[in-house]
């Protein structure tokens, strides 16, 4: 288990946590920074009505093997037992500048740590995707809610995924897959076309994968916008604006998006400043190959990771 502590002793660890202030609400419950032992911890505090999503995160974080530099780092799982109520909470590491989300709506990127936060989150989501095999393997995941508020940003400006409510396993032993039984849906902002038209095949493992790498897509799109080009008086970044800030309302319908992105076919527009980058016209290359129509033809993690390891070299030399 993720603190090193046996899981009976885990069960009580909320009696040592001290709640310090509430750091983000959202559909699921709301997450807090806490002290654990003396040091921060971020503490999710699940609604009674997300009792699945909690289950499954739970589930996913102690895996085997999910331990990595760009997934976000489990610490326990706690049910909290106030007389008849119940509280489900989740306890992960802290990231002091918060998601991806919070963090791109007041900070400019540069070229290399724009590159350091694609690189290390495509190196996440492989991470996830892969299947280690072996007895003490791990399975293939994928997410299914990808998106720059389940991203959060380290202090070394790596990127981390968190949020796996709604991650489903493969097992590849059995050919199945491992699906939660939440009625939960992803976010429709960041919903692929084969979702959005009801002809992903759920039944397809890779197709789980290829519609996190559209949302990805839409991800790098979000970071890319916020690097910094030009020189002197000429420095100039996009604003942040969320994908399809610019034809859906906000919170849009799943009707919405599907006019959006299946009928209409648009994309998040690729700025004509872009041109002049290097960095910025390698990612648009791939967040266009990511964002592709037909799920099939889509880069995959890996491909992302390797692409941008290549310019990483280029550019720090
Ligand atoms: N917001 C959501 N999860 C967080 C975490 N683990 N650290 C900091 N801010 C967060």
């Amino acid at each position: 288990s993720g603190s090193g502590l046996p899981i009976l002793v885990q069960r009580t660890i909320s009696k040592q946590i001290q709640m310090v202030h509430s750091v983000g609400k959202g559909r699921y419950g709301e997450v807090w920074l806490a002290k654990w032992r003396g040091e921060k911890v971020a503490v999710k505090v699940f609604f009674t009505t997300e009792e699945q999503s909690w289950f499954r995160e739970t589930e996913i974080y102690q895996t085997v093997l999910m331990r990595h530099e760009n997934i976000l780092g489990f610490v326990a799982a706690d049910i909290k037992g106030t007389g008849s109520w119940t509280q489900m909470l989740l306890i992960t590491d802290f990231h002091e500048k918060g998601s991806l989300y919070d963090y791109l709506q007041s900070h400019c990127l540069d070229t290399n740590s724009l590159l350091v936060m694609a690189h290390s989150t495509a190196s996440g989501l492989n991470h996830l995707h892969t299947e280690i095999f072996g007895t003490k393997g791990k399975p293939s995941i994928a997410h299914r809610d990808i998106k720059s508020k389940n991203i959060l940003v380290k202090r070394n400006g790596e990127c981390c995924i968190a949020d796996f409510g709604l991650a489903v396993k493969f097992l590849s032993d059995t050919n199945e897959i491992d699906v939660p039984p939440t009625v939960r849906s992803g976010t429709r902002r960041y919903m692929s076309p084969e979702i959005l038209d009801k002809s992903i095949n759920m039944h397809n493992f890779d197709a789980h994968k290829m519609a996190d790498m559209y949302a990805f897509g839409l991800v790098l799109w979000e970071m890319a916008r916020r690097c910094v080009t030009g020189s002197d008086k000429l420095r100039q970044a996009d604003e942040y604006q969320v994908p399809y800030y610019d034809c859906v309302p906000s919170d849009p319908s799943f009707e919405d998006m599907q006019q959006v992105v299946c009928v209409k076919k648009i994309r998040p527009q690729i700025p004509q400043r872009w041109e002049g980058e290097e960095v910025l016209q390698t990612l648009a290359k791939v967040m266009q190959e990511c964002w592709h129509s037909n799920p099939a033809v889509r880069l995959t993690a890996l491909r992302v990771k390797k692409t941008l390891s290549k310019l990483d070299t280029d550019t720090s030399i």
